[in-house]
């Protein structure tokens, strides 16, 4: 198995994509490689076929980290992300440092993610989608993809991208893809590795609620809040909000498609969780 060409600098990347000159896809990961990102993987490979180019970005980006938050201690196991991307026959892997992609430092100007932004993670996360939209939008001008594909898990960082992309022209098309759960329910995360045993069966709660929420779709959008929250009334899960949406994350409809969100700490790790729910 020849693994992907590896491109360090923004030079060695666009020789790579100079000399693979096909439709291509990107998949933009902080790398700590799991089934979640795999499967991304699988599904930009369906989408430019077998002579398209794949591109993995491996980046921890400081600028979506806040004060306190886990940027230092967050995983980089490089070299098993390389083994991920070469299983998965992925064509280039980009992984720059920050100097590669900051050269300036910094940067001073940065994508304002609009209301949005302030909202959910947004209110507990200060600064947080600036700093996502900025990498994203330096990734995709770098990588030039058709398309650019990212999980549903984070459904907000989805959503923010699409309109980023719509609000500003950018040619690029998003593609979601479902989120990927072990067979208990728990929605794959790279943080899911921080999690003591008993705080992993803590925090089945959070799919618990989501899937207690669905069920009572029929019963309208306040019983499969008030089903889901009852799933969450576990000691050590502390609810930092639980919300029933629209599909792009305006308020919630009455019928039809929406989006329930919940986060929560489990100990000192954060989580996130996110399904659909179809009210008739
Ligand atoms: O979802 C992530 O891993 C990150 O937010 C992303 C999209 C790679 C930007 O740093």
């Amino acid at each position: 198995m020849t693994g992907p060409v590896v491109a360090r600098t923004r030079d060695d990347l666009a020789d790579a994509l100079a000399a693979a000159e096909t439709v291509s896809a990107v998949v933009m990961t902080m790398g700590a490689l799991h089934e979640g990102h795999r499967a991304l993987m699988r599904a930009a490979r369906e989408l430019v076929g077998d002579d398209g180019t794949v591109i993995v970005t491996v980046f921890v980006n400081p600028l979506q980290f806040g004060a306190g938050e886990d940027f230092d201690r967050y995983p980089r196991p490089f070299e098993t992300d390389l083994a991920v991307c070469a299983e998965e026959g992925v064509d280039v892997v980009f992984a720059p440092d920050e100097a590669e992609l900051y050269p300036g430092g910094r940067p001073e100007v940065t994508i304002e993610p609009g209301p949005l932004g302030a909202e959910l993670e947004g209110a507990v996360r200060p600064g947080h989608f600036a700093g996502v939209l900025t990498v994203v939008a330096k990734l995709l001008n770098l990588t030039v993809p058709a398309y650019a594909l990212f999980g549903e898990k984070d459904y907000q960082q989805l959503t923010l991208v699409r309109r980023m992309t719509a609000d500003l022209e950018l040619p690029y098309e998003i593609v979601g893809v479902p989120t990927v759960r072990e067979d208990d329910g728990l929605a794959l995360s790279s943080r899911n590795r921080y999690l003591s045993p008993d705080e992993r069966t803590a925090a089945l709660a959070l799919s618990r609620a989501l899937r207690a929420g669905a069920g009572a779709a029929a019963s309208g959008p306040e019983a499969v809040v008030a089903a889901a929250a009852a799933e969450l009334t576990v000691d050590t899960v502390d609810v930092d909000y639980l919300e029933l949406r629209g599909p792009a994350l305006e308020p919630a409809p009455d019928h039809g498609p929406a989006r329930l969100l919940v986060a929560a700490r489990v100990g000192h790790t954060r989580l996130i969780d996110n399904a659909a729910i179809d009210l008739p």
